[in-house]
């Protein structure tokens, strides 16, 4: 069961493109060559311009809100599909990736990649973590969304996707990379209220201002410091 709903990133666009974290460039350079690249979950395009410089890419996206957003920034093709149904030929790309969306698709996504990639093709999934677990602003924050939304739990993301996909790709262990970015309170806001199980809350309004409260007593000048890791998970068709 997921903790929000796929499509509420329709009515999120500009919260989502304008506050979620992007990805460092070790990211980049750890994907290797890209050749013929499929972007599944592109959504706003905060990943595809630099996977545009490093291969030749198809972005696609359950949301056409989305996926038009990116437009703005990358010249596509786009195509709006889901993970689990792509309308591709068989063995046409020698990479599919996938940033920060892999746990919303479900079985057919892996069967539907292994059949559009070429041999040897890779399937390569990453995800922005938060690593402010310890400091009491972020467990007041993980604790209030776990109260207000029984479909959450912290750890929620924290998947051995190597066990999920070992069935259908060659695994190998996922790539831990650490970095930190600084936002002011008003993007904080933003972030927040782009997540999809903050979009479950009764009280999103409460919810935010008061993560915005404890925020203020630790960042005084209203500059937000986090650490993130970005975990990248790579697998090869055989
Ligand atoms: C958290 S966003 C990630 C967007 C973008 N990759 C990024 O790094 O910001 C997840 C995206 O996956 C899309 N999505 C959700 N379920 C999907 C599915 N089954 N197939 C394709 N896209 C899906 C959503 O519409 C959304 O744009």
């Amino acid at each position: 069961m997921r903790p929000g709903d796929p499509l509420a990133f329709e009515d999120l666009v500009e919260d989502y493109d304008a506050a979620r974290p992007s990805y460092p460039t070790a990211l980049y350079d750890a994907l290797g060559p890209l050749g013929e690249c499929l972007e599944l979950g592109a959504g706003t395009g905060i990943a595809s311009v630099e996977l545009a410089r490093r291969g030749s890419l198809i972005v696609s996206d359950l949301g056409p809100r989305m996926l038009a957003r990116g437009l703005d920034k990358h010249s596509g093709p786009a195509v709006v599909c889901r993970a689990e149904a792509l309308p591709f030929a068989d063995d046409v790309f020698d990479t599919v990736c996938g940033a920060q969306m892999w746990h919303w698709t479900s079985e057919p996504a892996a069967q539907e990649v292994v059949r559009v990639l070429r041999r040897g093709g890779r399937l390569l999934l990453w995800w922005n973590e938060s690593e402010a677990d310890g400091q009491p602003w972020w467990d007041a924050q993980q604790d209030r969304l776990e109260a207000g939304n029984p479909l959450y739990t912290r750890g929620y993301r924290e998947v051995d996707y190597n066990a999920q996909l070992g069935e259908w790709f060659t695994t190998a262990p996922p790539t831990l990379i650490r970095w930190s970015r600084t936002l002011d309170l008003e993007l904080y806001a933003r972030w927040l209220r782009s997540k999809s199980y903050v979009q479950k809350l009764a009280d999103i309004d409460g919810f935010v201002a008061a993560c915005l409260d404890d925020l203020r007593e630790v960042f005084p000048d209203g500059l937000v410091d986090e650490p993130f890791v970005t975990r990248l998970w790579r697998f090869e068709k055989t």
